[in-house]
Formats: C-alpha cells, structure tokens, sequence
C-alpha cells in the first residue's frame, strides 16, 4: 500500500455535523472577483474549483457581506444580502463540492473599514482612523492620512438590525449547498470592532464587560441557530491577539473560546491582528513561519472544539508537525494556496518541493489589486486572474524562442514557452539564474523570495530548458530565431556628479552579496561583499536602497538614505513599508520578536548628492537649494532604470522581439512574472509586431505590419 506523506495532515476530522477529508483549510481569502452586485462570476467559481481539485479540504470562501447597502469589506466581494444571490453560491458549492472539499463562507461586514461605500461608516463606536493597509483605506483623497476617516456609532436598534441581517445571510448560505458558515470577527472588521477593547466604548448593552462586547456575535450565532437549526456548524474566526495597545491579548481570547464552545460554535478560526497595525494581520515577509502557532496552541488547551491555526504557514512538514503536536486540528493558509493551488495535493504525493511556495511579498494579492479596488492577482502566480494559465495550450507549430537574461521574467518565459512545445535557449550573462532575487537571499527577513528563486529554477532545470551562462548574445547572433524575449533586467545608474567615481563609492549589488561560504546560488567564484565603514549614505530610491538600509542596519552601521522624492519607497507595498519603517526607526514591527537594527535610519527626502569630496564629505542639495555636507565612508549607489540598447538593436533588424519586466520599466516581481508568462504565451509562427510594439500572431486585419 502506497503511505501517505505527512499523515496528521491528510487525517479527516470532524467539525460538527460535518466531516473534513483533511486537516487543510483554505484561509478565508476575498479574490474580489464577484460581479460588481456581489453575485458569484465565473471567474470566482474557477478559482475556488481548482483550489478543490488541489486537495484542500475545507474551503472557507472569504468575505461575503451580510448587508450591500452599509458595507462592503472589498467593492467586488460577494453578498449574501438577498436570496437572488443563492443560486450563484449554490454553483460555488457544487463546484468545490464536486472535488469532495467540504466548504464554507465567510460572512463579514466590514463596518468602518468598509471599501464601499465610503460615507456614513458604521462601526461599534464613534471613531476617525486611518487604517493604511486595510482595502477600505481611502484611496481617493489624498489628505486622508492626515484627516483619518470619520466613523458613527451604530444605534441598539441598527445593531439589532443587522443581527438578522447577517442571520438571514447565513440561511441563504445553507440554502445554497454550503456545509458551514463563519463568522469574520477578526482584523478590526464590524464583529471585531464590537469584540474589542479598543475599539469598542460604548456603555450600553453591547459596550463594557467581555460578555458586554461578545453580546454582538452570541446573538448572532444564537439568531442563525434558529434560522438553521443546531446542526448547522457555525465557526467564528477572530484574532488571538489583536497587538493595538489596549486591544484584546491571548488571555481574554481563550476566554472567547470557552464562551463561544458554550454557544454551540462548531469551530475556531485563530488569526491575528488589528488593521490598526497592519503587519499581524496581514504578515509581511519579516515574519517567520508559523509565528501566530502559539495562539492556536494555547486556545485549543481550553476547549474541546477543532481549532484552525493561520498565518505564514508554507512547508507541509511544519503543518504535519503542529497538528501531530496537538499544537492545532488544522492548518489555514490563504496566500500558500493563491500562490499554488495544488499545494495539499503536492503535499499529500510527497512533493513538497514542487509547491510554489508563497513568498508573502503582498503585490499581487493586496497592493495592486484589494488595495485599489481590484480583482486579486498573485505575484508569483500568473494563473490568479488569467485562467489562460490555468492549463497552458500547446502551440500549433514549434518555434524557436530565445529568451535574453535569467531572472524571474526570463525564466517564466523560458518555463511558459517550454510548456508550449516551442524549443527554448535561455540565455544568461552569469554563471547563476535568479537574477534580482538572489541579491535577496541575504537580507533579514527577505529571504523568503529564494523559495520562488528555488522553484523557478527547479521548472527550468528539470524541464531540460537549454541554459547558455556567461551568454550576452547581441542582435546579431539573434537573428536567426523566431521570437526574442529580453529580460535582460534594468541598469545601474551613476549620477555624472564630481567625486563619482572615488573608491568608496559603490553600488548596492557590492553590499547586497552573499557571505556564506558555500552557497547553492553561487557555486563557483562568489566575490564576498564590500566592507562598508561605520556611516553610510545610500543614494536612491530603489529596492536596492531599502534592502542595502535593511542589511547595513542590520550590521549596526548608521545608515543615512537620500532620495530626490518627497516620500521614500512610494512603490513599496504598504504593509511592508509600516513594518520597514517601525524597524527603521529603531522599533521591532509587532509580530517580530527580534530588534534588528539598532541605529535608527535617517531618510532625507526630496535631497540629493551635488558633491562627493575624496575625504568622504558629501555634499547634498535639498528642493530649496540649501546645502549641508555629511561626512561618511561610504557612498551607495541605488538607482536604477530599464536597459534599452539591445531592444533597439533587435527591432532595427526586424526581429519579432518583446521586452520584459525591469529591462521595459523597473517595477517588481510581479511585473517580471506577468510580462515574461505573457510574452511565452503569445509566441507562434510569423509572429508579427503590432502598432505598439507588442507580440501579436493573429492580425485582426489583412494589413500586413
Ligand atoms: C487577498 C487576500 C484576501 C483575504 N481575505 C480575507 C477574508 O476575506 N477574510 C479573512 O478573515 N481573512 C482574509 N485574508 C487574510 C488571510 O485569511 C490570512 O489570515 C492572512 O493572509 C495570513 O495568512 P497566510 O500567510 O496564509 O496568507 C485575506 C488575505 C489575502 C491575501
């Protein structure tokens, strides 16, 4: 008999009435790809279907609001407000039902942290905030971090009113096939806002003591169990701890738990944090995997009902081991299962390593998507949001690709176009693929990106893509393939200012190195990297700065950051960046228990460097024009733009050329891996050039370009 891996983990479990084949969750996740009215889309059934066929085993769809008309956590979330809404879940059901997944939805309202509407916000209290990382941040005005957003005490009877309000969604809920429904009391939304001690101050029946503030959810789920009857499961998902200064801590949540087993609360959804302070709740990179176990762990000690732990949890031998430590029932993972989801499956085949595993990085499923009102995406996955991924088509005829540069977007096109069938040459300048990312490996906290490093590489090793290293072809030696794609990556830039090109000025990459002495990523003649002396000014505004600041810091330099902009790393994902900032100016960032850069880093903004003098004084302008000169011992370069020399040769010559990722514009991650995946997938015969430059290969007309 074949043995299972990791058989704690793909044990079934019993959850009330119901029975889950396996001990993985799929974290509530709102794609906010339902229709603009809150009805379920094709798009949306696609998505959780191929969840189900990757073996997860209890689906939690995320965020369904109760009530349209007073709040909606993301503007595309589904509804669960009006019974023409059933028939739509009901095809969600069948669809991850027909995979044998057990699921259930998520209802939310979102309260003050609704994303639409944006006026008259109700919450558990009177309130102005501004919750950065939240998606019902207010992304139109642009004063709103200084004003906050005001927010208006519900009144007893509205609150009675939409106790039936979400009473009434959970029946819809049942209606349409699903086997349980949970209720979303954590990260500050509306039964959050009326659980916690810090938001909530009111002094009426829903106000004051624990029982007081658990008033809301108790009669809730007391109101769906004479809706539904006793054997529906009801779950309540909220945070083991909210990390807001006088917020809920883990003694008062284990408390919830008893009380909320009393109620007849099937299961337990731990969490964690407070939009308030954005990183618990939605961990960036910085934090480690399975930082929030503990929670989980001390809650389940106190009750009997199964327990689901979340949050940066990857490797399926970490979640084997919590549950066979009886740390946990379950694990939930929302990003993990974005980024690959066929991970249970992989898993449950023993294949850990095929798993694509989720770097946490926070651009594709919440910066520039949730964030600005859009449908989900997934920086490392091309297939959330672009079903053409899904199952890629091989091409009708063969064709020669030859794919320029070895970095994320030069390998997803090498990976995309070997799926295809077209024969691929992979060209790198190095002797290491990885490009960017490997700069990564090294620097505390974001050294998750080698995990995506690892993968991709493993794709094009075991696939038998053709690898030419130490090869920077030029248009000529080009020519005779039949499409290019140039990944060649973006360029340093070197300011043409006195002093430039003294010694001790260098250039992030030389700071960034690795210092391991044997190292998988650079097997052969890895030069160490540069010793920098005590101060140190970083010159840019690139993801070079931040993360030559974040090692430099982390070595206890005293780092100064100069940036031309008004406000540095604009582009950074803004979870990231209140997390980079509280570490910055000397603070851990919440879920990190380590302190790790002990001098504060200073930011001059809207500044830059007019001299570099060789005793090491720097002499830097602000936008006024005042000069002031700061003395270090090194200067680092840290800017950076696209590289466009070969891309004009190639389309001189007539070549069928596409640039990709940093080389057409420098972006992120998730720009290389949606541009590279995309160019493959357009490549065929005579493929052609339309009017912008892009790949085309049909012509939707009989001119021909
Ligand atoms: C795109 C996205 C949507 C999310 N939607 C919800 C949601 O609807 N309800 C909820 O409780 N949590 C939601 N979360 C939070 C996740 O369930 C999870 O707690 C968090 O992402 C950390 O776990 P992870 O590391 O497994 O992603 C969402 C997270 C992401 C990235």
């Amino acid at each position: 008999m074949k043995t299972v891996s990791f058989p704690h983990l793909f044990e079934p479990i019993e959850i009330g009435t119901m029975v889950v084949p396996n001990r993985v969750a799929m974290a509530p996740t709102d794609i906010s790809s339902a229709h603009a009215d809150g009805s379920v889309s094709d798009r949306s059934i696609i998505f959780h279907e191929e969840v189900a066929k990757g073996g997860t085993g209890f689906i939690i769809v995320g965020a369904t609001t109760p009530d349209r008309t007073t709040g909606r956590p993301t503007v595309t979330c589904f509804a669960a407000d009006e019974d023409p809404m059933i028939p739509g879940l009901a095809s969600l059901a069948e669809a991850m039902h027909r995979h044998g997944a057990k699921c259930a939805i998520q209802l939310q309202h979102p309260g003050r942290q609704s994303a639409w509407p944006r006026k008259d916000m109700i919450s558990a209290s009177d309130q102005v905030v501004d919750l950065p990382g939240s998606a019902g941040h207010e992304v139109i005005y642009a004063e709103v971090a200084k004003h906050g957003k005001s927010i208006r005490e519900m009144s007893v009877e509205e609150t009675y009113d939409m106790i039936d309000k979400f009473a009434e969604a959970a029946w819809r809920v049942q209606q349409a096939g699903f086997d349980a429904v949970e209720l979303h009391g954590a990260h500050g939304y509306l039964i959050a806002q009326f659980m916690s001690p810090y938001v909530n101050r009111r002094n009426d029946r829903f106000g004051g003591s624990l029982m007081n503030r658990l008033r809301f959810p108790l009669e809730i789920i007391s109101r769906i169990k004479t809706k539904c009857g006793k054997d529906f499961p009801v779950g309540i998902r909220y945070s083991g701890e909210e990390w807001m200064e006088g917020s809920r801590e883990l003694a008062e949540s284990v408390k919830v738990a008893q009380i909320m087993q009393d109620a007849g609360v099937a299961f337990l959804d731990i969490s964690a944090g407070i939009f308030d302070v954005p990183g618990p709740t939605m961990d960036p990179m910085y934090y480690s995997q399975g930082w929030n176990t503990y929670t989980a762990e001390e809650i389940k000690k106190h009750v009997s009902i199964p327990v689901i732990t979340s949050h940066t949890l990857r490797d399926p031998s970490y979640c084997e081991r919590i549950i066979a430590e009886g740390k946990t029932d379950m694990v939930g993972l929302s990003r993990g299962i974005i980024a690959d989801p066929y991970w249970a499956n992989k898993a449950k085949a023993g294949k850990p390593d095929e798993i694509r595993k989720c770097i946490s990085c926070l651009v594709g499923c919440w910066q520039e998507s949730l964030m600005i009102k859009r449908e989900c995406r997934c920086a490392i996955n091309p297939a959330v949001g672009d079903e053409r991924f899904i199952k890629i088509e091989k091409a009708s005829e063969k064709c020669s690709v030859a794919v320029v540069g070895g970095g994320p977007a030069g390998m997803e096109a090498a990976h995309v176009a070997f799926l295809r069938g077209h024969s691929v040459t992979l060209f790198e300048k190095s002797g290491e693929l990885g490009g960017a990312i490997l700069n990564c490996c090294m620097i505390n906290g974001k050294n998750k990106m080698k995990w995506y490093a690892d993968w991709i590489r493993r794709q094009v090793k075991e696939m038998g893509i053709e690898v030419k290293y130490h090869a920077a072809p030029g248009a000529e030696d080009l020519k005779h393939f039949d499409a290019v794609i140039l990944a060649t990556g973006g360029k340093l830039v070197k300011p043409e200012v006195p002093g430039i090109d003294l010694p001790f000025v260098i250039n992030y990459e030389d700071v960034l190195r690795c210092t391991m002495e044997k190292c998988e990523y650079y097997p052969a003649g890895k030069p160490a990297p540069v010793k920098c002396g005590e101060t140190v000014l970083i010159w840019g505004d690139h993801f070079g700065a931040a993360d030559a600041a974040e090692r430099l810091g982390t070595e206890g330099k005293k780092v100064v950051i100069v940036t031309e902009s008004k406000e540095f790393a604009t582009w950074m994902e803004p979870i990231h960046k209140d997390v980079m900032t509280k570490r910055f100016n000397g603070g851990n960032g919440e879920g990190l228990t380590t302190k790790t850069i002990a001098e504060p880093v200073t930011i001059l903004t809207r500044s830059t460097v007019v001299e570099i003098k060789a005793s090491g004084e720097v002499v830097l302008q602000d936008s006024e024009f005042k000069k002031r000169v700061l003395k270090v011992d090194n200067v680092v370069l840290a800017k950076f733009a696209q590289d466009n020399e070969l891309y004009k040769a190639l389309l001189a010559q007539g070549t069928a050329v596409q640039q990709v990722g940093d080389a057409k514009a420098v972006r992120n991650l998730k720009a290389a891996v949606a541009e590279g995946s995309n160019a493959a997938l357009v490549v065929a015969k005579d493929l052609q050039l339309n009017a912008n430059n892009a790949y085309i290969s049909e012509i939707p007309s009989l001119v021909n370009l």
